[in-house]
């Protein structure tokens, strides 16, 4: 069984985890937050720090930092604690990256390698690895992006963008790409796994309760306001479109994609040693 721990960064109501195979052992990083002020572009690395400080406390070695999607509403930490861990940590992506980074190099004119040799590694469709002494697999569950991937490490199920907590429902699929029929399908995935799967979200909105990181398939079969059991592909889709509609952008959107399409690489300095972020302005995204 794997040893997890859940860190919750308030301001982008983002779960990131540490999941290991034992106290002194090896494990990875999921979905790092990296601190950013958009009002005074500031960055700073305290979520990044905490999980540095587990890492030194229960003795691990780090072997992946994985990502679960091209964020659109944080910036990965990944190269951060790249650096920080000195360690060999690989930090991944789906292979679908490619066509995020294509699309994004042109609206945003940016000139990076778009073949995905940002990241470390890249994940095929259901490929099996290991985090230390546990087994782990990647999912593809596109919708949300076309490049979401649920990791699986023994009964953990990290879930990404896909399915929240049931009175939240599921994610928002209105981003390039994004497809509301390709999420009713990776949803019926994992709910269709076995029910000792616990699922461990990505992100929590609560109305009234406090924030929870953990659901099972049991629950979300019968409550998910979204996907729960008599609601049919066609009313789903409905719905996700409809909602999406009125849905604002995230304030961090256009900062985290072009950080984290490049694994949480910044762009280069210009001549006085600064670094910029673009604003392209008046953007329509393209969303086929
Ligand atoms: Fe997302």
């Amino acid at each position: 069984m794997p040893y997890i721990k859940e860190f919750f960064d308030e301001s982008t109501s983002t779960f990131s985890y540490i999941v290991y195979d034992k106290p002194h052992g090896t494990g990875a990083i999921i979905d790092p937050v990296l601190d950013y002020d958009y009002k005074s572009g500031t960055i700073q690395t305290v979520n990044a720090d905490k999980l540095l400080e587990f890492v030194t406390k229960k003795k691990l070695t780090i072997e992946w930092i994985l990502e679960t999607h091209v964020h659109a509403d944080h910036l990965s930490s990944a190269q951060y604690l790249k650096q920080k861990l000195n360690s060999n940590a690989k930090v991944a992506i789906s292979k679908h990256i490619i066509l995020l980074q294509k699309t994004f190099q042109k609206i945003f004119n940016l000139d990076f390698n778009t073949d995905g040799s940002d990241f470390d590694y890249l994940f095929e469709e259901n490929e099996i690895f290991s985090i230390g002494s546990l087994s782990a697999q990647a999912l593809f569950v596109p919708g949300h992006t076309p490049i979401d991937t649920a990791y699986k490490a023994e009964n953990a199920l990290f879930v990404g963008d896909s399915i929240f907590m049931p009175d939240v429902g599921t994610a928002r699929c209105d981003f390039p790409h994004g497809n509301a029929e390709d999420l009713y399908n990776s949803i019926q995935k994992i709910l269709s796994m076995p029910d000792d799967i616990i699922l461990y979200m990505c992100h929590d909105y609560p109305h009234n309760r406090a924030v929870k990181y953990q659901s099972n398939i049991h629950e979300q079969k019968l409550y998910n306001i979204h996907v729960k059991d008599n609601i049919t592909k066609e009313q789903f889709v409905s719905m996700r479109q409809t909602r999406d509609a009125s849905l604002e952008m995230p304030a961090l959107i256009y900062p985290s994609i072009q950080v984290n399409m490049r694994a949480g690489k910044f762009p280069q300095p210009e001549e006085n040693s600064k670094m910029y972020l673009k604003i392209p302005l008046n953007l329509k995204f393209d969303k086929s």
